[in-house]
């Protein structure tokens, strides 16, 4: 069975977890898939995780078709969806519906994923969704906003989070199939996922979101930074330090290659 969309609404009624991770190459991909990861993001993080940058602001829609087919091609089962980057979609409808048509037509990917539900976004997603392009909305603590939030938790009052509980309500109405919500309190995250027919799925937004989602560097051990809010399944720094110091040391001492 191949994961969709609709596959995600469907578990939100059944209460079945949907369980998410980033990947941003083929065989990280195909991993989470064989693992049996629900949905892989290709998320902007993968600037910080992969690339090198200090925040997920300086990648190009190049650059995200270009890992997202990749991680396409590592994929069978798993819902595949696409961060659009910073400023590939903010401008305009037409500027968003041409950068997330070429994500769906040049990489594979099966949706777009677009931060913000301030009005001229819940419209811009509206467009595209009445165009066919599945849209998962993601609220909360927007990373492409560092140099105008920071990093905080969102939603702390009272105000906040009345916004925040319209802005979801919003982007179901423009048909969004699914709600990322980062680092917001736990109880609000809840009351957001109650009132929503289409799944949540949370990053530090506590225990009561339809699905969750971390970054797969974060997890594995491979981030030089990670959020308070993620977990560390894996030490794979460690393994690859030892994995290289050995095969220098045996280079070194003429033990590697044998005769
Ligand atoms: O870019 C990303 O990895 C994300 C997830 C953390 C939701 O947007
Ligand atoms: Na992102």
């Amino acid at each position: 069975m191949v994961v969709t969309p609709q596959t995600l609404i469907e578990w939100k009624q059944q209460k079945r977890p949907i369980v998410t991770l980033t990947a941003w190459d083929t065989p990280i991909a195909r991993f989470l898939d064989e693992a049996g990861v629900d949905a892989i993001l290709v998320g902007d993080s993968l600037a910080m995780v992969a690339l090198g940058y200090p925040n997920t602001l300086p990648v190009t829609l190049e650059a995200m078709i270009h890992h997202a087919s990749a991680v396409c091609r590592g994929v069978k089962r798993a819902l595949v969806i696409c961060d659009l980057p910073f400023l590939s979609y903010q401008e305009s409808v037409s500027q968003a519906m041409r950068s997330a048509g070429r994500v769906l037509k040049e990489s594979g990917a099966r949706g777009v994923k677009i931060e913000g539900g301030y009005p001229a976004i819940v419209e811009t997603i509206a467009r595209l969704t009445e165009s066919g392009i599945p849209v998962m909305g993601h609220i909360g603590l927007t990373p492409q906003s560092v140099h105008r939030l920071g990093y905080r938790q969102q939603g702390k009052t009272e105000m906040e989070a009345k916004r925040l509980q319209e802005e979801a309500l919003a982007l179901q109405e423009a048909g969004v199939f699914s709600i990322v919500l980062e680092h917001i309190p736990a109880d609000l995250a809840a009351s957001i996922t109650e009132k929503l027919t289409v799944p949540t799925i949370g990053i530090g937004a506590g225990p009561h979101c339809d699905g969750q989602v971390l970054v797969t560097a974060d997890i594995l051990g491979l981030s030089t930074k990670s959020p308070p809010f993620s977990k560390q399944y894996a030490n794979l720094r460690e393994n690859i330090l030892s994995a290289a110091r050995e095969y220098a040391n045996e280079v070194r001492e003429g033990k590697f290659p044998g005769e």
